[in-house]
């Protein structure tokens, strides 16, 4: 039997958790956008044609932030196709998927939509085939008040108040070699801080997000981001990362603890910026935004070289396990370690791209198995993140070397009295006995204690069972003497919220 000890204390912080680290990501790829977030016809079809049942499964998830326009989809996209009557609108080639984008839904719709389901907009602008002044014209059309060409234009489109969208993209990925307008890093950063300073003159309001690597195994990884820093360090506020893990060759050991590559991948970029900051003397530190990340089994994808020029193709629609939730959980885990660092974070993709959600055209919606760790560590995550450190129990896989056994994070919301630990066991067959220590919170008791398990890690959600995989509650779970007793099964992921005797 594996034996994992924790113990959790008020003094030991990380950081305030963003709210905006529970983000997600619409692209036009697939059927993220058409027949995903918009149907119009679909039986829960609103006035402007968004699925109602998406809309709903995207507030219960509790995204808070949605990355738009994409993606690789950005760098060869046109603003300015996506506005104005429907009708006049273009079907353009979208150069990164091999697809026709029928433009019907573009930038006032998607803002439109996220008001409603509550969720901030990160817009991306297209530093592939375009530059300085087609990212300013889409600015200004956006966020100018009125009184100006572009913001009157808007206005005549039916958008007289500004969307005042305040996080903006720099790009995509644009250390790629499949990127559209591809660059290296002294070709981006040039052009960064150029957009950077113009954007700012229209709007000083903004933030802003230079692209990090692709992921940490690009050639470039470091150097790219190093070299991006140095022209842009003072221009903007955050470095992006990218990051997809898949179970390889059936090594599921090492799979359940991707979250040690992606910890290590975070502090290698802070380690990076810091640097950078370190020979500038610089006071100001650039943060992280985590803009994609996701399980995606990307071996299995063809590739886009054999795409066919369709409208809204099948595109990555994996249907995750029990195993890829645990995963996922773990991901979120890494970003509440990083609380004081990694402010923003983007799941890729919202729906049936990889998604939380998936969709049938004129049929269902449902929650795919990784929904549930996201939606419960957003409802749960408040306040301070806990410097939490499992000791005891560790096995070894052969992607990580030796790692411990369960990935713990937790948060302590002062306000509410309220604390939130979150626990994966990362093996692949054996159960592990976890005892919590809260003694540091007087008054502690569980208020609820959810897992997510099953004796299949293999069992996914369908049409047919959308419920197969959900989280149940333990209602046997309780403090006793100050310590909290959790037997852990493996490839399982547990959610617990405690009250305190705090405030
Ligand atoms: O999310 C799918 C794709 O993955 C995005 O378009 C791209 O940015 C990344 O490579």
């Amino acid at each position: 039997m594996l034996r994992a000890k924790i113990v959790l204390d008020p003094v030991f912080t990380i950081g305030e958790v963003d709210r905006r680290v529970f983000g997600s990501f619409v692209e036009h790829m697939g059927r993220c956008v058409y027949t995903g977030i918009h149907e119009p016809g679909h039986p829960t079809a609103d006035a402007h044609g968004f699925r109602g049942d998406v809309a709903d499964l995207t507030r219960e998830a509790g995204v808070t932030l949605v990355r738009y326009p994409g993606g690789n989809f950005v760098s060869g996209y046109r603003w300015e196709d996506g506005v104005g009557p429907v009708e006049d609108r273009p079907a353009r080639i979208d150069l990164a998927w091999r697809s026709i984008e029928s433009n019907e839904v573009g930038l006032n719709e998607f803002t439109q939509w996220s008001r409603r389901c509550g969720v901030e907009t990160m817009m991306a602008v297209n530093l592939g085939t375009r530059g300085v002044q087609e990212a300013c014209d889409l600015l200004e059309y956006t966020n100018h008040p009125g009184g100006t060409a572009l913001s009157e234009l808007r206005a005549r489109h039916g958008h007289p108040d500004p969307h005042n969208v305040r996080l903006w993209c720099l790009g995509n990925e644009m250390d790629g070699p499949w990127q559209t307008g591809h660059k290296t890093a002294d070709e981006y950063g040039r052009l960064a801080v150029e957009t950077a300073k113009a954007m700012r003159q229209i709007d000083s309001a903004i933030e802003l997000v230079a692209c990090g690597s692709s992921n940490s195994q690009m050639p470039t990884f470091a150097s790219w981001e190093a070299t991006v820093l140095e022209h842009a360090y003072d221009a903007v506020d955050y470095i992006s990362l990218h990051a997809y893990y898949e179970e390889r060759e059936g090594d599921l050991a090492s799979f359940l603890a991707s979250s040690v590559d992606m910890d290590h991948f975070i502090r290698s970029v802070i380690a990076t910026a810091d640097h950078v900051g370190a020979k500038r003397r610089s006071q100001k530190r650039v943060n992280l935004s985590f803009d994609e990340w996701n399980v995606w089994y990307q071996q299995e994808f063809v590739g886009h070289t054999k795409l066919g020029m369709e409208q809204t193709p099948r595109l990555i629609e994996d249907t995750f396990s029990v195993a890829d939730a645990v995963a996922v959980g773990g991901f979120l885990n890494a970003f509440l370690r990083h609380a004081d660092r990694v402010k923003i974070a983007c799941q890729a993709q919202l729906v049936n791209v990889i998604g939380l959600i998936r969709t049938e055209p004129g049929g269902p919606a449902w929650r795919q198995t990784i929904f549930h760790p996201f939606a419960q560590t957003a409802r749960l995550a408040r306040g301070t993140a806990l410097r939490v450190e499992p000791k005891g129990a560790r096995h070894e896989t052969a992607g990580h070397g030796v790692v411990d056994t369960v990935d713990a994070a937790a948060t302590w919301d002062e306000e509410s009295g309220r604390i939130a630990l979150f626990l994966i066991n990362r093996h692949p067959s054996s159960t592990v006995d976890v005892t919590v220590d809260v003694r540091g919170f007087p008054g502690a008791a569980v208020a609820e204690c959810l897992r997510l398990e099953d004796n299949d890690p293999r069992r996914t959600n369908t049409a047919a069972e959308p419920d197969a995989v959900r989280p149940r509650n333990d209602p046997t779970v309780r403090v006793e003497e100050g310590c909290l007793e959790l037997r852990l099964s493996p490839v399982s992921w547990t959610a617990v919220a405690l009250t305190t005797a705090h405030p």
